[in-house]
C-alpha cells in the first residue's frame, strides 16, 4: 500500500523532471526537517509508477563513511520508487568523471554527487544542465561551476570549532562544552595541526573553525605548534590519506620532537582516516599505546566504525559524529523536490560561493563524540552496534 503511494507519486513527478532544474525559482518542496527515515518515502501523487534513475556518484569505499552514505542514499531513493545508480571512483578522478559522463548518457533524472576533486566536474555539469539534470552536491561543494544546484552537507565550519573544542578539552583548557577549565593545566603545551586534502572544500571549512578557535590559545602562548608549521598548505593531506598523514607524523615526531615525541600533547586531526595514521605514527615511536598511557589527544570525524572502536578503547580522543542517514534523507528530499519540479529548502543561502554562484544548501548539525557517548548517540541511534564497536568492524 505504501510502496503504491510512493511509487504513484514519482511518476507523476516524472513528467515534470526535465524542467525541473533549469531555473533557480519555484515553490519550496520541503520542511528542511531533517528526518532519521527515508525521507523521500513520503506522500505524494496519484499517478501509477514509472521510476527513474537518479545517478548517485561517491568518491571511495576505502573509506566506511562513504559506503555508510552510498547504503542509505540508495535505500532512501529506492523507497521513494527511483532506481539508483551509484558507483564509487576509487578517489581515481577520471573514473569518477567517466561514472557521471555514462550517468548522463544513461539518462539520470538527477545527479547526486559527492566528489573527490571539488574542481574538476566542470564540463561534467554543463553537459548535465544541458541535459535540464538537476546536480545536488553531497557533503562536499563542486566548485568552479554554475551549474551546482543545491548542496546537502553539515556545518563544516562548525565542525571544525568542535574539532578544536574537543582538543582544549582533551588537554584539559576548557570543559567539554568549551567553557574555561577552572584548573587548566600551565602552558605551553605543544601540539601538531592536521587538515584535509586541500582540493576538498570543505577542508578550508574544517581548517578555519578550528583555527579560529585556538588562535587565542596560540596567541597567548598557551598552546605551540611544535613543528612551527601552522599554515593549512603545511598540514593539509591530499586525498584525506591515512598513509600520507602517518608519513607526515613520522617525519614531525623526527624533526621536532626528538624521534620520542616527547612534549607532543595534542594533535587536530580533520578526520578518522587521518587520525588512525597519526596514531600509528605516535604508537610506532613509543608513545601510548592509549591516552592514559600518554598517548597525545588526537580528535577526528566521521565516527568510522575503526575510530570509534579506539575511541571505546581510550587511544583516539574524539570524533566528530556526522550521521550519513540525516544526509541521506536530505539528499533525498532534495532529488524529489527537482523531480517535482520545485526547489529544496536550504538553511543557508549565503555560505558556499563555489566560485561562481553561491550554492543554497541545507546544512545538519554534528555531535562530539568520547568514548562516554558511544552508547547514547552511536549505539543507542542504532548507527553501531555493541559488537561492530567491540570489534572495530562494519
Ligand atoms: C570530507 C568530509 C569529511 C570526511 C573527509 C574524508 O569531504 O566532509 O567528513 O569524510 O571528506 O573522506
Amino acid at each position: 500500500m505504501k510502496k503504491s503511494i510512493i511509487a504513484a507519486g514519482v511518476a507523476g513527478l516524472m513528467a515534470l523532471s526535465m524542467t525541473a532544474c533549469s531555473n533557480g525559482g519555484g515553490a519550496s518542496a520541503t520542511t528542511g526537517a531533517p528526518t532519521t527515515t527515508a525521507a523521500g518515502a513520503a506522500t505524494t501523487g496519484a499517478a501509477p509508477a514509472a521510476g527513474g534513475t537518479i545517478g548517485v556518484a561517491m568518491p571511495n569505499k576505502t573509506s566506511s563513511r562513504w559506503v555508510a552514505d552510498g547504503n542509505a542514499v540508495k535505500a532512501g531513493l529506492e523507497a521513494a520508487g527511483y532506481q539508483v545508480d551509484l558507483e564509487y571512483a576509487a578517489d581515481d578522478i577520471p573514473t569518477q568523471t567517466q561514472q557521471i559522463d555514462q550517468m548522463i548518457t544513461k539518462g539520470v533524472k538527477c545527479l547526486i554527487i559527492a566528489s573527490i576533486d571539488g574542481t574538476a566536474l566542470t564540463s561534467q555539469l554543463q553537459a548535465a544542465a544541458d541535459a535540464h539534470i538537476p546536480v545536488i552536491a553531497y557533503d562536499r561543494l563542486i566548485r568552479d561551476s554554475p551549474n551546482v544546484d543545491f548542496y546537502v552537507s553539515f556545518d563544516n565550519y562548525k565542525v571544525g570549532v568542535a574539532q578544536a573544542t574537543s582538543l582544549l578539552y582533551g588537554l584539559g583548557l576548557t570543559n567539554k562544552d568549551g567553557s574555561k577549565a577552572s584548573n587548566p593545566p600551565a602552558g605551553p603545551l605543544k601540539v601538531e595541526l592536521f587538515a584535509g586534502s586541500s582540493d576538498d572544500n570543505n577542508a578550508t571549512f574544517f581548517w578555519n573553525g578550528a583555527i579560529d578557535t585556538l588562535k587565542p590559545y596560540l596567541t597567548d602562548g598557551t598552546l605551540v605548534v611544535g613543528s612551527g608549521q601552522d599554515q593549512f598548505g603545511q598540514a593539509a593531506i591530499m586525498r584525506w590519506l591515512l598513509e600520507t598523514a602517518q608519513t607526515r607524523m613520522d617525519n614531525l615526531l623526527t624533526a621536532s620532537y626528538g624521534g620520542n615525541g616527547a612534549g607532543l600533547k595534542g594533535v587536530l586531526s580533520p578526520y578518522d582516516g587521518i587520525s588512525r595514521g597519526i596514531i600509528n605514527a605516535l604508537q610506532n615511536v613509543g608513545m601510548g599505546p592509549k591516552i592514559s598511557d600518554g598517548l597525545p589527544i588526537v580528535t577526528g570525524q566521521d565516527a568510522e566504525i575503526e575510530s570509534v572502536a579506539l575511541i571505546n578503547k581510550d587511544v583516539q580522543f574524539s570524533t566528530i559524529f556526522k550521521d550519513t542517514r540525516k544526509l541521506a534523507d536530505q539528499a533525498v528530499v532534495a532529488a524529489k523536490a527537482f523531480l517535482e519540479g520545485k526547489t529544496p529548502t536550504a538553511n543557508n543561502t549565503k555560505d558556499y560561493d563555489n566560485g561562481v554562484k553561491v550554492v543554497p544548501s541545507m546544512l545538519l548539525e554534528v555531535d562530539t563524540i568520547n568514548k562516554e557517548d558511544i552508547q547514547s548517540k552511536l549505539i543507542d541511534s542504532k548507527y553501531w552496534t555493541q559488537a561492530q564497536v567491540d570489534s572495530g568492524q562494519a
